[in-house]
């Protein structure tokens, strides 16, 4: 099976590939992920581990991909950094939307007795990634549940309501690198049922903001990835701009807890790694249900 899957879960293999590369090749470590190597089919990983087949044929796009990729690390990083202080405030349950091949719940099994993870994903992928949990090192932890959820045909509310969720009690939600896939009127049904969690849960997610005016080098990175995802089936979608989600999920019942555009999130991962921007049309909401 190649890096580019023709199914839903291709893109979260990617990422997951992504993840390896960058914990192999590079230096400073901005998201360290020791499990996504094992998440990989046999063949993606050995494209990834052999110098010479990486250098030879994935170096190249990687790199032009970087702002992207470390886009998606930095965001992701600021998640775990947030849910493990709302583990630390007793917030016990962490929903992971559009999971993909995320794999905090295989990589802190000391959680195990403090917090129950639901990962919510798209039946197709999360098929995908049970297949490859059963082929890797890892044992199902007793703490993860499965929420197949097609976020166009249901809410997060009916695949929730169908697992052991406890909807008396707040929660840590994160929604990563899925929004831009989603249709404007499937990201907002699901703000909608976010907001009806218990107060105090909170939601951490990236987005894209419309491109608006882009140097010719991002243009042609957009262009790129447009035309990758094309190949893959896949498309970029929904589009926001910042001030008008902000508004949107205030009036849905959330408080912003942080607003993070490209230039925050360079400025708190990226140091270490000179001249190496994020997306400029990539940002970071974090919202609490009010009280
Ligand atoms: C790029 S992966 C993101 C994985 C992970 N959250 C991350 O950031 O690494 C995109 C995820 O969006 C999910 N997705 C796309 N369309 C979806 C839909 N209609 N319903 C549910 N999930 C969907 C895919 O299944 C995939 O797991």
């Amino acid at each position: 099976m190649s890096l580019m899957n023709i199914h839903k879960g291709w893109t979260a293999s990617g990422v997951a590939a992504a993840r390896t590369v960058h914990r192999l090749y590079d230096s400073p470590v901005i998201f360290d992920d020791d499990a996504a190597i094992h998440l990989l089919s046999p063949a993606e990983r050995y494209l990834c581990q052999s110098k010479l087949v990486f250098r030879l044929l994935l170096q190249r796009s990687i790199r032009e991909f970087r702002p992207y990729i470390f886009h998606s690390f930095s965001c992701q990083r600021y998640a775990e950094e947030q849910l493990l202080r709302a583990i630390g405030q007793h917030k016990s349950q962490y929903v992971i939307l559009g999971a993909g091949f995320d794999s905090f719940a295989l990589r802190r099994p000391d959680l195990e007795s403090r917090v129950r993870i639901f990962e919510v994903d798209h039946p197709q992928s999360q098929q995908f990634k049970q297949k490859r949990i059963a082929r890797s090192p890892y044992p199902v932890p007793g703490n993860l549940v499965f929420v197949p959820v097609d976020f166009e045909q249901e809410t997060l509310l009916d695949g929730l309501e169908r697992s052991r969720f406890d909807f008396s009690q707040p929660a840590f939600c994160s929604w990563m690198g899925t929004v831009m896939y989603l249709t404007q009127e499937a990201v907002l049904a699901t703000l909608e049922a976010m907001a009806s969690l218990a107060p105090g849960s909170e939601l951490v997610f990236n987005y894209a903001s419309p491109h608006g005016a882009l140097s010719n080098a991002d243009r042609e990175m957009v262009k790129d990835l447009e035309t990758t995802l094309r190949h893959g089936s896949a498309s970029m979608n929904a589009k926001f701009l910042p001030t008008e989600l902000a508004e949107k999920a205030s009036g849905l019942g959330f408080d912003i807890r942080a607003q993070l555009d490209s230039g925050d999130l360079d400025e708190r991962y990226l140091a270490g790694w000179e001249g190496l921007r994020t997306i400029p049309f990539g940002h970071l909401l974090h919202l609490q249900v009010r009280g």
